[in-house]
């Protein structure tokens, strides 16, 4: 179904922020049984960037903002409304969103955090496109930003050799257009049947904190693996599917695909399902890993930069993440 809006909402101008500290396959060689070989084959990893002491989401998110706006040419004064969206937040109120609003000086903004892990930024890019498209808002922030090391078991090799931190923004801005033009569609699922696929068992509003709950390591990320592999390729292809049908596009119409950033045989095989080349498929999971929320943000902003990326083109995003949670977003840039 395609859905008429009397508004386009284009992207004015991305930004990222990754931590300086650099976590190589050798560094993780040193503290646990795993080898530099083995991550690479089966992820594509080689190094992750790690948060400072100070660093938080916030704080990164805070600063892949500033390089959105500055390249938008946006005052911080015109944003209307601030989207963080995080699962790894810096406390649990107020939201994260509100110390970016701090952080920016963005005094005429709301702001607020959504929860939908790796699949947050398409999530948060689908809640501003509907205040765009429908003319409530004339400039919107969406921001991904992780620290996923905080979350993470380091003994547990099954998990920590997987994640990464960091920020990505987007600058966006409501424009009057006789033509589709800037976020196409936004296409968003859950399923909830599957919530312990990937979950963090401790939850404060569950049990109280405990140092139990501590001693179990409930606060650190559990995973399935391998059936959350099979159930990425499905739902990121479905997805896929769904936004260029739903705007009469074909698989031969796209030009990029900016691919959440979690395993490079994910990548590839969504890639290769879809049946567009990997050297249209931004990938830049090698150096940062997967930073959750932050991973498509901070991939579109480095495609855009290296020139991977140019006005006109069908750019696809596609997701999936703990919830389950799943989507895909379709941009003529
Ligand atoms: N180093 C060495 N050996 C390891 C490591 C490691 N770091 N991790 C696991 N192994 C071992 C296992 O113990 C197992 O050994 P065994 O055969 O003796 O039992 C063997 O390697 C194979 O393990 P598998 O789990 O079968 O490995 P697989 O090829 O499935 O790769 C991986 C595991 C990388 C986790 C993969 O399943 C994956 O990427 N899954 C998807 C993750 C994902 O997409 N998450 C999505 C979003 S994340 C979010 O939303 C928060």
């Amino acid at each position: 179904m395609t859905y008429r809006f009397p508004y386009n909402a284009r992207i004015l101008g991305t930004g990222s922020c990754l931590p300086e500290k650099v976590l190589t396959n050798q560094d993780l060689e040193k503290t646990l049984d795993t080898s530099d070989q083995w991550i690479r084959e089966r992820t594509g990893i080689r190094e992750r960037r790690i948060a400072a002491k100070g660093e938080s989401s916030s704080t990164l998110g805070a600063r892949a903002a500033r390089q959105a706006l500055s390249r938008a040419g946006v005052a911080v004064e015109e944003v209307e409304l601030i989207i963080v969206c995080t699962s790894t937040p810096d406390v649990i109120y107020p939201s994260t969103a509100c110390f970016v609003q701090r952080e920016l000086g963005a005094a005429n903004a709301a702001a607020f955090d959504i929860s939908a892990v790796c699949s947050g930024f398409v999530f948060g890019l689908s809640i501003a496109e509907q205040y765009l498209k429908t003319g409530r808002y004339k400039t919107v922030l969406v921001i991904g930003a992780e620290v996923n090391s905080r979350l993470m078991d380091w003994t547990d090799r099954t998990t920590c050799i997987l994640f990464g931190d960091g920020a990505g923004a987007v600058v966006l801005r409501r424009e009057e257009s006789e033509e589709p033009a800037g976020i196409l569609s936004t296409h968003i699922f859950s399923d909830g049947n599957r919530a312990d696929m990937l979950i963090v068992p401790g939850g404060i509003g569950k049990e109280p904190v405990s140092t139990q709950a501590v001693e179990d390591k409930l606060y650190t990320l559990k995973m399935d693996g391998q059936a959350t592999f099979k159930v990425a390729v499905k739902r990121m292809v479905e997805a896929s599917k769904e936004a260029l049908a739903c705007n009469g596009l074909t698989l031969e119409d796209l030009k990029v695909i900016v691919p959440h950033q979690a395993n490079m045989r994910i990548i590839e095989a969504v890639a290769d399902k879809l049946k567009v080349d990997i050297s249209r498929t931004m990938v830049n999971l090698d150096r940062y890993g997967n930073t959750g929320g932050a991973s498509i943000p901070i991939a579109l902003n480095e495609a855009v930069e290296n020139g991977m990326i140019n006005p006109g083109d069908l750019v696809l995003l596609t997701v999936l993440g703990a919830g389950l949670t799943w989507g895909a977003g379709l941009i003529r840039w």
